[in-house]
């Protein structure tokens, strides 16, 4: 469906848990709070919303967490969301370590393409961002994963004075493999407000010096607000994500919802909408549990997913700290 400013809202972020077994300076470096289980939704909960979304026009699932694979079952999620009618596809963004172990089943549920979050291609400076030793799992899941056939995108955030200059070497890795390496301009949300990033424009730049010959490459590849180039001779792409210093909002095509269940029209606001508690209300009211409820969306569900993409804002306000209203966590919105 298309919101009060007429975009056509057809991308959904889902979140399955907060949960992560990384802690990434930048995203929770002071560790979560514990959610009770009960308090997230459940797969047929999700699976609810999601169909009541294709009604109302979504047709891309992305799942998220925190980390999604540290939610038992996400492979047989994705399965469960492949399979509602209208939804053309489900894709996973996920940080790599547990990758390469769940990759047979994820393939099984009928995966085609994988976000691998990696910001260095220094091991000793990955366990500096993420507090963990798992770049070496993590490239080998990467491998995996291309041998498998899935599309792999690497998504790369660059942090002033920490990872800077990574990205010859990010990029360097694209030259042998057909992944995308792909920068994301960091946001002020969470623990990313104390971090200075480094601009995209910039960034173009300095690569543009080190491979005059990078082109701009319009063929689509995705979801969303990434612009891509490509380098003669190399197996993979660049792809830039500018929220920062190349606002795409005019485009926007996304809404999100967290493991609990909140749908969240626009990162930069604290503004949600509680499907849980219509999920939740028809069960306390003693009708069917939820499982015998089976996958169907009720009406309620629907108008209110469908009243959260309406009034999807306009533009994020990064740019004017004082008027993000959003403080929670990137690890509970599912970046
Ligand atoms: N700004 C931009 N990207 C972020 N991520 C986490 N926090 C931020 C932030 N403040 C990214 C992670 C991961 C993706 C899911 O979100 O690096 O690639
Ligand atoms: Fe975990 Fe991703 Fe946050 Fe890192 S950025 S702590 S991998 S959720």
């Amino acid at each position: 469906m298309r919101d009060q400013y007429g975009r056509k809202i057809d991308y959904m972020r889902i979140s399955i848990t907060d949960k992560c077994n990384l802690r990434c300076r930048y995203c929770m470096p002071e560790g979560v709070e514990i959610v009770p289980m009960s308090h997230l939704l459940t797969f047929e909960e999700v699976v609810q919303v999601c169909t009541a979304a294709a009604e109302l026009g979504i047709r891309k699932i992305k799942v998220t967490g925190g980390e999604p694979l540290v939610r038992r079952g996400a492979p047989a999620l994705i399965g469960m969301l492949r399979d509602i009618p209208g939804i053309d596809s489900v894709t996973l963004t996920t940080n790599g370590v547990l990758l390469k172990k769940y990759l047979p089943d994820l393939l099984a549920n009928g995966l085609k393409s994988v976000n691998v979050s990696l910001d260095t291609m220094d091991w000793t400076l990955y366990r500096q961002i993420t507090g963990q030793d798992a770049f070496l799992q993590v490239m080998e899941s990467i491998e995996a994963a291309v041998d498998a056939g899935l599309q792999v995108k690497i998504n790369t955030v660059l942090l002033k004075g920490v990872n800077e200059d990574g990205w010859e070497q990010m990029i360097a890795y694209a030259r042998s493999h057909p992944v995308d390496v792909r920068f994301i301009e960091i946001m002020p949300i969470g623990a990313g407000k104390t971090y200075s990033g480094v601009s995209n424009e910039e960034l173009l730049r300095r690569i543009r010096e080190k491979y005059p010959a990078l082109k701009e490459d319009i063929s689509i590849h995705g979801n969303g607000p990434a612009c891509y180039y490509s380098i003669p001779g190399f197996a993979g792409g660049v792809g830039f994500i500018s929220a920062m210093h190349g606002k795409f909002c005019n485009h926007c095509n996304r809404i999100r919802m967290s493991a609990q269940g909140e749908i969240k029209p626009c990162l930069c606001y604290g503004t949600s909408v509680d499907l849980r508690r219509a999920l939740r209300k028809e069960f306390a009211a003693g009708q069917p549990s939820r499982l015998q409820q089976g996958t169907q969306p009720s009406a309620e569900l629907k108008n209110l997913l469908a009243e959260a993409i309406y009034q999807k804002p306009q533009a994020h306000c990064f740019e004017r700290a004082d008027e993000i209203t959003e403080n929670k966590k990137m690890i509970s919105i599912g970046g």
